[in-house]
């Protein structure tokens, strides 16, 4: 079998391959247990080694134990890697040699880097104290790249899994800002920076103080920098500070917008239609009902449904719709026995709709297009004069068939009697129904007939 190409496209990822069906959570990550941990162990390293290097050789006997299994996690990681199936251009490669070419041109440098415990060699007795030692712990800064896989975690999860994109985003933001203090922190430490300050607060609190106040541009000045190197160091994160609060004013605004996507498409229709009917001079009382519509519509779900699903294809689009529309499955008598191929057939075709109480749906002596289930809600249907009420019909019920079934004129005016949820299916979609389930078809004409029947008057 040829060789799949070792492409280097923004699609491909190092994640397991997906087992596609009843995903958990985890699966949706992409992520395993074992994955988990050496995540864990890429942030304790990028949070400790920067600290250690700048305060001196390790002396904590548990950071050189988290050092340590950090090490051999990243080891394993590594031989995992060799084997591990990955995804290329959307599609699961299995073939080692793929595997290993496309591993070894990207990653396996930054991790094996990070997996080398320059840290803990620097304190082995004999170069410990020596100009070695110091170089070592200067080498023991790179093991903190290995946190850039965060970064296509980030960018893995936001279309992969579905936490909210706005959550994941501010949630990775929080995270960026604080490794970004937490490392500037130690820049300053290095630079000696806590010596001027707060004696009461530890060098490292002084100079995350120091790393805060400057990077949200704050800058109290009860630190301030001393000598060239300080005040350089202090003008690059002033500078890094500018930009960064730039960034999070431009994206945090509309983050927070979107948090909830269609909260805000369904505001921004809103005030588009309220500008609408102002200009237009429409009168208030109607007005209010079009909000009140608008608002049920968005309160009750119903809306909006097709204008999302349209780009979806059509295997997919039939299985959300079958769990969107279960409930008027369920509740539908005429669609108790049905089988399933019907079900996926009408789940296509089914529309959702709303009406306002009082509101007429469907108008005597009209032509009839549609045909309306009620999934929730009553409705009355009135006498030709409209003085009387022939029937009400509830959840579970269905009008509007006599027309389509006679190609007559509507028989009866029927008028919404609450807030209803209705599915509405036009008359060439009912059509082909008919045609292809006459099981379907002789039973709404059996009702229809009956209906007929108890609308004629009796002599
Ligand atoms: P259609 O004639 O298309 O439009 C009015 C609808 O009212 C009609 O189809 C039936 O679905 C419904 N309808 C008419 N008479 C009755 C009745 N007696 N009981 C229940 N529903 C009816």
């Amino acid at each position: 079998m040829k060789d799949e190409p070792v492409s280097m496209s923004r699609n491909d990822r190092d994640m397991p391959v997906p087992r596609g069906v009843g995903l958990t959570r985890r699966e949706e990550l992409g992520v395993s247990s074992w994955d988990l941990a050496v995540l864990a162990a890429t942030v304790v390293i990028a949070v400790a080694v920067p600290l250690e290097v700048v305060r001196g050789p390790l002396e904590e006997r548990w950071l050189q134990i988290v050092s340590l299994v950090a090490s051999l996690l990243f080891a394993a990681d590594i031989l995992n890697r060799f084997s591990r199936p990955v995804v290329v251009g959307g599609r699961p490669v299995t073939e080692r040699a793929v595997v290993q070419r496309r591993y070894l041109r990207r990653w396996f440098v930054i991790d094996l880097l990070a997996a080398i415990p320059f840290d803990l060699i620097a304190t082995v007795p004999g170069i410990a104290g020596t100009g070695a030692a110091s170089v070592l712990r200067v080498f023991a800064l790179l093991r903190v790249l290995r946190v850039a896989r965060m970064l296509v975690l980030q960018r893995e999860w936001r279309v992969r899994t579905s936490f909210n994109p706005a959550v994941l985003r501010l949630a990775f933001f929080a995270f960026w800002i604080s490794m970004v203090a937490h490392w500037i922190a130690c820049g300053w430490i290095a630079l000696d920076g806590p010596a001027s300050g707060h004696p009461e607060l530890s060098p490292y609190q002084q100079s995350l103080y120091w790393a805060i106040t400057t990077l949200t541009t704050v800058g109290y000045g009860d630190i301030t920098p001393f000598g060239r190197s300080q005040v350089a160091y202090a003008m690059t994160v002033m500078a890094l500070g500018a930009a960064m609060y730039g960034y999070i004013i431009g994206n945090v605004a509309s983050l927070i917008a979107n948090l909830d996507v269609m909260r805000s498409r369904h505001l921004g229709r809103m005030e588009t239609m309220n500008h609408f009917m102002r200009d237009r001079r429409v009168p208030r009382e109607l007005q209010a009902r079009v909000r009140d519509y608008f608002n049920y519509a968005w309160e009750s779900r119903m809306g909006q449904q097709s204008e999302i699903l349209a780009d979806l294809p059509e295997s997919l689009h039939i299985e959300i719709a079958l769990h969107l529309n279960r409930n008027i499955l369920r509740k539908v008598p005429l669609f108790e026995r049905a089988s399933e191929t019907f079900l996926r057939e009408l789940v296509l075709y089914l529309e959702p709709r709303v009406a306002m109480p009082g509101e007429t749906i469907v108008r005597r002596g009209e032509m009839g297009r549609r045909i309306f289930f009620i999934n929730r809600g009553r409705v009355e249907v009135l006498s030709p004069d409209e003085s009387v009420t022939v029937a009400t019909l509830s959840e579970g019920s269905f009008f509007g068939e006599m027309a389509l079934l006679s190609s007559e004129p509507r028989s009866n005016t029927v008028r919404a009697l609450d807030y209803c949820d209705l599915y509405v299916l036009g008359r060439e979609e009912f059509d082909k129904v008919l045609e292809a389930f006459p099981e379907f078809a002789a039973e709404v004409r059996r009702v229809a007939d009956r209906r007929r029947s108890e609308s004629e008057p009796r002599s």
